[in-house]
């Protein structure tokens, strides 16, 4: 049965950490995947959830079946987060949110759906994109093609060429989009230039699909939704895949969600019901724990207001490590220019190292960054901080 099977590379971001926890040098950091480290180099455990979860132990509840999509709870409190409490969407019934395995789980779920709905069309994800994007719409069966997106001379969005290829795909293409802390280059629209994405979709007869994974992590959570609020003025439908990995420091708890916005109660009710069908023969219904502790966090006024604060000393510390690593880099190798440390948003930024000098920098130095040479900023800390910016340097130099 096995004798053809073939052994597959290792995953271009998980498969690092694999390689980085059977390293044995001490000096080693792990800049690969898309995790917030505290200053100790440690996962933190948030103390809203802390609390929460606290609670939850306290109570003792009984673990029966979820909704297929969900608990009301856990997606209102979703909606609440990226559309806006107030938003006449929620009223009108015209918005359908499922709890997803993760940001991840959710485009897959997304991705289903949309196979179901739109068998014919090809997605288009950013060039470069999030190392899985290609492999979750594949495996739901679609062609994955790209779209220019990021412009190496500036370090910026080639935005010319980003519209050029939207106004060219064809009716009913599904666009990927980066809602915020584009992944893995940091480089982030405007709100200028988001209200003119959503006009070419509308104009160009595209579906949306916006991927939330680092919402909070640029400017907060508020300002932070602004693509989605440009897609709601736009009045078209699109999907949105979120995720609590990151902004709750649960990643293993696989906590996401898909939204989905239809142009009525009517339409949402229809999609719901093959959302439900999609779930229902991948997974089921979703786990309990993780959701249970994002809803409670939410609909305390004060763990939200203590999650708000957490999250923007997440968000702090980075912007602390991105201005240090910018200073000794630029010490370090002068005339070369590295404002785009600081110009890039969320975790990552895209340094623009080769394949060969990331290669380099895990051999000689134990320092573990993607292929695409992004390294994520928010595992740099103090104690690591001199040691990193030298070895890129070193590289850098020859
Ligand atoms: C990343 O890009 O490193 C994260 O989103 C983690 C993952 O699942 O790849």
């Amino acid at each position: 049965l096995f004798a053809a099977v073939e052994l597959a590379p290792r995953d271009p971001i998980l498969g690092l950490n694999e390689a980085f926890a059977a390293d044995p040098r001490p000096q080693k950091v792990n800049l690969g995947v898309g995790v917030y480290y505290d200053e100790e180099g440690r996962i933190p455990l948030l103390a809203s959830v802390k609390t929460a979860e606290e609670a939850r132990v306290r109570q003792a509840k009984p673990r029966g079946y979820q909704p297929i999509e969900g608990p009301a709870a856990y997606t209102g409190a979703v909606q609440r987060l990226l559309f806006g409490a107030d938003s006449p969407l929620l009223a009108e019934g015209r918005v359908v949110t499922a709890q997803g395995l993760g940001g991840t789980g959710a485009l897959r779920i997304g991705g289903d759906l949309l196979r179901r709905i739109v068998p014919e069309a090809t997605v288009y994800i950013s060039d470069p994109s999030w190392e899985n994007h290609r492999g979750i719409f594949e495996a739901a069966g679609f062609p994955v093609r790209t779209y220019r997106y990021y412009d190496p001379a500036t370090g910026g969005v080639d935005f010319a060429g980003m519209k050029a290829a939207l106004a060219a795909m064809a009716p009913r293409s599904i666009v990927v989009l980066h809602a915020c802390c584009h992944n893995p280059t940091g480089a982030d629209l405007t709100e200028a230039q988001w209200q003119e994405v959503a006009q070419t979709c509308v104009a160009g007869e595209l579906v949306p699909f916006l991927d939330m994974a680092y919402q909070g992590f640029a400017e907060g959570i508020d300002a932070d939704a602004a693509a989605v609020h440009h897609f709601l003025a736009a009045g078209i439908p699109f999907f949105v895949s979120s995720s609590f990995s990151k902004n709750f420091s649960l990643y293993g708890e696989r906590v996401g969600a898909l939204s989905i916005v239809t142009g009525s109660r009517d339409e949402a009710e229809r999609v719901l019901s093959q959302l439900k069908r999609v779930i229902r023969t991948n997974y089921s219904n979703p786990p309990t724990h993780g959701a249970a502790l994002v809803a409670d966090v939410l609909a305390s006024g004060e763990l939200r207001a203590q999650w708000e604060e957490e999250l923007g000393g997440m968000r702090r510390r980075i912007r602390a490590m991105r201005e240090g690593l910018r200073q000794r880099l630029e010490a370090a190798v002068p005339g070369k220019d590295f404002s785009f440390v600081t110009e890039q948003r969320g975790m990552f930024s895209y340094t623009g190292l080769t394949p060969e000098q990331v290669e380099r920098l895990k051999s000689e130095y134990g320092i573990y960054a993607v292929r695409s040479g992004r390294i994520c900023i928010a595992a740099l800390n103090a104690r690591n901080l001199d040691y990193v910016a030298e070895a890129i340097a070193a590289v850098l130099r020859g």
